[in-house]
């Protein structure tokens, strides 16, 4: 059975997502770690509070960022987790990290990438004016989400939106989609192609 580890920094409702579609086996999966790069945050009481091995890793204990990952890297393997997904980490990761979990990545966006990489990503949309927006569920690459997409889901911006309002209506959907990807990668059904991941 498919082992996850799970890296995050804040607030964790895409990890209890998974850990709610895991408990309803609609994913034959296990999370064997959740690793938090931040003390006290939510995520790590979310997973306590379903029996998953919650651990921090302080980046700011470390001497430097390769020493920090090579920790995070010993504790999956120690674990011997084959997939790992991002979900809410607030860390770019090196590409000896990516390179060493090559393909076993994955990252939650809350905007249609291309479009918005990177931070506030909701309110970008919002100043830019498009009419739709959503999430991205991608394999990490080298990049700033820029690796294979996975699975899209698009929302509506509507003209009395508030980033807070836009956020809501695209979590619901990072919720769906996040634990799908999951289910279709423990299930051997993603075949990445270049840049794009094929399905079934
Ligand atoms: C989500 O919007 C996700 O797309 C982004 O960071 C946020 C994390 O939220 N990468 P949560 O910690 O999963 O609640």
């Amino acid at each position: 059975m498919l082992k996850i580890g799970v890296l995050v920094s804040g607030r964790g409702s895409n990890l209890q997502a998974i850990i709610d579609a895991i408990e309803a086996k609609k994913i034959n999966a296990s999370i064997a770690v959740v690793i938090s790069n931040v003390h006290g945050v939510m995520a790590l009481d979310r997973a306590k509070k379903h029996g998953i091995k919650a651990v921090v890793v302080d980046g700011k204990e470390f001497q430097n960022k390769s020493d920090y990952e090579k920790e995070v890297i010993r504790i999956l393997d120690s674990e011997k987790v084959g997939l790992i997904c991002l979900a809410g980490y607030m860390r770019l990761l090196s590409p000896e990290f990516v390179h060493h979990f090559r393909g076993k990545i994955m990252n939650i966006h809350p905007a249609l990438l291309p479009a918005f990489p990177g931070l506030h990503v909701q309110k970008k949309a919002l100043e830019y004016g498009v009419k739709f927006s959503g999430c991205t569920v991608h394999f990490v690459d080298d990049g700033c989400d820029t690796g294979p997409i996975i699975l899209q889901a698009v929302v509506p911006v509507l003209d009395e939106d508030t980033e807070d309002t836009l956020s809501a209506r695209i979590l619901e959907q990072e919720h769906r989609i996040y634990p799908e990807a999951v289910r279709l990668f423990s299930e051997n059904k993603l075949r990445i192609e270049g840049r794009r991941v094929k399905i079934g």
